[in-house]
């Protein structure tokens, strides 16, 4: 129970990845809150995370938008009255060659999965600033270093989610505060279930592992970088991809 006494804030938290990681943090007996735009699988997620034993809210939150995520923030600190851990998950795709890619597709990605990380930390970070000390993990993927046709606007925010990672790290590494990334492969999720027989066999052929990811396999890396063993660990981006990309 090392994470008993703090508290951990969880975006795209109500399944998949986020779910996972919220979980392994309340049975670290740390206290969770989560965000998601997923009303019901939010209230029922931090349902599950109380009967571990621990204090959760489920906040139906779109991380796109400032407002919401300042309104949340507001109410996390009145409710937990610190924060330890800020774990930027959420994420979408809406996959397309760039010819059909409409304007619409990529502010939609690029506003959740990179404008998202910036508006929870620019809300969040204060506080782990004021305290001196805290964890931020961001969740990238490999698309993000290798690029992917059909996915350019994902590969852009995902990129993007690395180099605002490394610029975090360098300016609040003096507070205390360190910033890294996980860069999952291809992991079973909803966001996968839906690839085609053929694709996911292409997939196969790309991972030296010859296996798709768990959700747990990525809450692991995470918990790694949150716990007190990654205290000199920030700035990096850690793959999480069964050997797909090596570099
Ligand atoms: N599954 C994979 O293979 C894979 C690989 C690399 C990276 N990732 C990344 O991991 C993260 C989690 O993905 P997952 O596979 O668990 O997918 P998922 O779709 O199961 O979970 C994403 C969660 O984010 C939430 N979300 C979406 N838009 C949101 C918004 N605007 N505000 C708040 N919450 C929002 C969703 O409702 C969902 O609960 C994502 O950032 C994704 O890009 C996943």
């Amino acid at each position: 129970m090392e994470h008993t006494g703090k508290v951990g804030f969880v975006t795209g938290g109500s399944r998949g990845i986020g779910k996972e990681i919220a979980v392994q943090l309340a049975k670290h007996g740390a206290d969770v809150a989560i965000a998601d735009v997923l009303d019901s699988e939010t209230q029922a997620t931090a349902a599950e995370l109380r009967d571990i034993g621990v204090k959760s809210t489920g906040y139906t939150c779109d991380v796109s938008s400032f407002d919401d995520v300042e309104n949340v923030g507001k109410q996390v600190i009145e409710e937990y009255g610190r924060l330890d851990f800020l774990i930027n998950n959420a994420g979408i795709v809406r996959d397309k060659l760039l010819l059909r890619m409409t304007p619409d597709d990529w502010d939609q990605v690029l506003s959740v999965n990179l404008t998202g990380v910036y508006n929870v930390v620019k809300v969040f970070s204060p506080y782990l600033l004021k305290q001196k000390q805290g964890k931020i993990v961001n969740i990238s993927s490999v698309i993000g270093l290798i690029g992917n046709p059909g996915q350019a606007n994902y590969a852009a925010s995902k990129a993007g989610v690395i180099g605002l990672t490394r610029s975090l790290a360098k300016e609040f590494a003096p507070r205390g505060v360190t910033v890294n990334a996980v860069a999952p492969g291809f992991i079973e999720t909803a966001m996968t279930e839906s690839l085609k027989d053929d694709v996911r066999e292409q997939m196969m052929n790309l991972i030296p592992l010859k296996k798709l990811g768990t959700v747990g396999d990525v809450a692991n890396v995470v918990m790694f970088l949150l716990s007190d063993k990654a205290d000199y660990v920030t700035g990096q981006v850690i793959n999480c991809d069964g050997g797909m990309v090596m570099a």
